[in-house]
C-alpha cells in the first residue's frame, strides 16, 4: 500500500505483515495479519514517529522514500522499543547517519542494550515539543504502555496522536487505513480486543493513567501503530480502551466463557448439555475446545465475560493439559475475580478437580459448583449437566444485579 497523506505534509508510511506467523513469536495472526503504522511528517525538518519489524526492510525503505529521501531524515521518533517499531533502527542509523533519534530516559539505555546505538540520541521529558516548521510535536511520557519507556507523540497543529501500541489492534489494513473508510469495523474492533487482552491487558493500569493524562488534550485523529486510524470518531476506540482496561479490576459482563476439552467425547457429551442449561437461561456463552483453539482467541472471551464454564476430564491423575495451558495464562494475563465451575468425566479415581483448584483459587475465582461422572455419562447425568448450566448462568446474571 502507498503512503497516504493524513494531513497536510503528515503520510502514513505503514507496512502490513501477511508473512509472519506469531506476533510476539506466541500469538496467531496467519489469517488476520498485523500492520506496523509508521508516520513521516515531511516539513523544513523531517521526522518520522517509529518504524517498523526487521523483517519488513526494503518495503518500510521504499515506503520512505516515496514522500522524501531517506537520507535526508532529520528525526527519528522512538514511542517504543519494542522490536516490531524499532527493528529497523540501525538500518535506518546507516542509510541517514545524521538523523537524531528521540526518546525518554529508558529509551536511551535501551537503544544503547539493544542496538548498541549511543550517539546521536536526544533524550525528551514530558511536555517537551519539537519544532519541525509548520508542525509541532508534543511528547507524552506513558510508562508501561507497554514497556516502561513508552511515550505518545501528539502532533499540535492537526491534534494527531501517534499512540503506538495504545488503541492498536491485529488485521492487517486491506486497503482503507480510516475507520471511516473501512467497511468493516467489527473485524478491527475485535482484532483490537484479542490485541488488547493478548498484549496489553496487564497493563491496564498504565493504560488508564495514559487516557486519563491526555484528557485534556485535544484529539481529531487517533494514529497507533498496529491496525486503523480513527480520524471520524476517534473517541470509540478510546471508549473500547476504557471499557477493557476498566475489566481488570471492575466489572465485567454477563456472560460465560465455557472452555473444555476431551479425549473420547465423554466431556464433549456433557459440555453440550450444560451449554444447553445455560442458553436456556438466556445468558450468552463462548466456547472454544481448547486443545483446537489458540489461547489468543479464547482471552478476548475470558478478559470480557464473567463466568469462566470448564469442562475437563482426567489426564494422568490431573487435569486435561490443554485445558489447563489455557487456565495457566489467564493466571499469567492476572484475569481475576470470576465465578467458575467444573464439569468432567474419569476412569478411576479422577485428579482433574484437584488441579483445577490448585490453579484458580490463586486468582481469586469463586468455584461455585462441580459435577464429575465416570465414564460416559447416563441420560440422568446428562439431563444433570444442563440443570448444573442452567444454575451456573443464573448466578453469573444475580451477580450483575
Ligand atoms: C491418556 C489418558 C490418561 C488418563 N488418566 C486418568 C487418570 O489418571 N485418572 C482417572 O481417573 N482417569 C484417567 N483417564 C480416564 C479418562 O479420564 C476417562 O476415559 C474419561 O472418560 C475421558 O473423558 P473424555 O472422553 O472426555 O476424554 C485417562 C484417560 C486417558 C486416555
Ligand atoms: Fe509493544
Ligand atoms: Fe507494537
Amino acid at each position: 500500500m502507498p503512503p497516504v497523506e493524513i494531513k497536510p505534509d503528515i503520510y502514513w508510511v505503514g507496512v502490513n505483515d501477511r508473512t509472519t506467523d506469531l506476533f510476539e513469536g506466541l500469538w496467531p495472526i496467519t489469517q488476520e495479519g498485523v500492520s506496523y503504522n509508521a508516520y513521516l511528517i515531511n516539513d523544513e525538518k523531517t521526522a518520522i514517529v517509529d518504524l517498523a519489524k526487521s523483517t519488513k526492510g526494503d518495503e518500510f525503505l521504499n515506503q520512505i522514500d516515496r514522500v522524501v529521501d531517506v537520507s535526508r531524515l532529520d528525526y527519528v521518533i522512538v514511542n517504543h522499543m519494542e522490536p516490531d517499531h524499532s527493528g529497523l533502527l540501525r538500518t535506518i542509523r546507516r542509510l541517514a547517519p545524521g538523523a537524531i533519534i528521540l526518546g525518554t530516559k529508558r529509551t536511551r539505555d535501551m537503544l544503547e542494550s539493544f542496538y548498541g546505538i549511543t550517539d546521536n540520541v536526544r533524550v525528551v521529558e514530558d511536555g517537551d515539543t519539537l519544532d519541525l516548521g509548520k508542525h509541532t510535536l508534543r511528547f507524552y511520557v506513558t510508562p508501561f504502555v507497554h514497556w516502561p519507556e513508552t511515550m505518545m507523540t501528539y502532533e499540535v497543529d492537526h491534534q494527531i496522536l501517534f499512540a503506538c501500541d495504545a488503541f492498536g489492534s491485529y488485521g492487517a489494513l486491506r486497503g482503507a487505513i480510516f475507520d471511516d473508510e473501512c467497511t468493516d469495523l467489527e473485524f478491527y474492533e475485535q482484532q483490537a480486543l484479542r490485541y488488547y487482552a493478548n498484549i496489553v491487558a496487564l497493563f491496564s493500569n498504565a493504560v488508564l493513567r495514559a487516557i486519563d493524562k491526555l484528557g485534556s488534550v485535544p484529539v481529531s485523529v487517533i494514529a497507533p501503530s498496529h491496525g486503523l486510524v480513527w480520524r471520524k470518531d476517534p473517541g470509540r476506540i478510546v471508549q473500547l480502551y476504557k471499557k477493557w482496561a476498566e475489566y481488570a479490576t471492575g466489572p465485567t459482563e454477563p456472560g460465560v466463557t465455557l472452555i473444555y476439552g476431551s479425549m473420547y467425547g465423554n466431556t464433549e457429551s456433557m459440555m453440550n448439555a450444560v451449554a444447553q442449561g445455560i442458553s436456556r437461561a438466556g445468558v450468552p456463552v463462548d466456547i472454544y475446545d481448547a486443545a483446537h483453539t489458540h489461547a489468543s482467541y479464547i482471552l478476548s472471551s475470558l478478559w470480557t465475560q464473567r463466568g469462566v464454564m470448564v469442562g475437563a476430564p482426567t489426564y494422568e491423575g490431573g487435569l486435561f493439559p490443554p485445558v489447563a495451558q489455557v487456565l495457566e495464562i489467564a493466571g499469567h494475563k492476572k484475569i481475576r475475580g470470576r465465578l467458575t465451575a467444573r464439569f468432567g468425566s474419569y476412569g478411576w479415581s479422577g485428579g482433574a478437580q484437584r488441579e483445577f483448584e490448585r490453579i484458580v483459587t490463586p486468582l481469586q475465582w469463586d468455584i461455585v459448583d462441580t459435577f464429575e461422572f465416570v465414564g460416559a455419562p447416563t441420560e440422568d447425568e446428562l439431563r444433570h449437566g444442563e440443570e448444573f448450566g442452567a444454575r451456573f448462568a443464573e448466578l453469573i446474571v444475580q451477580k450483575e444485579a
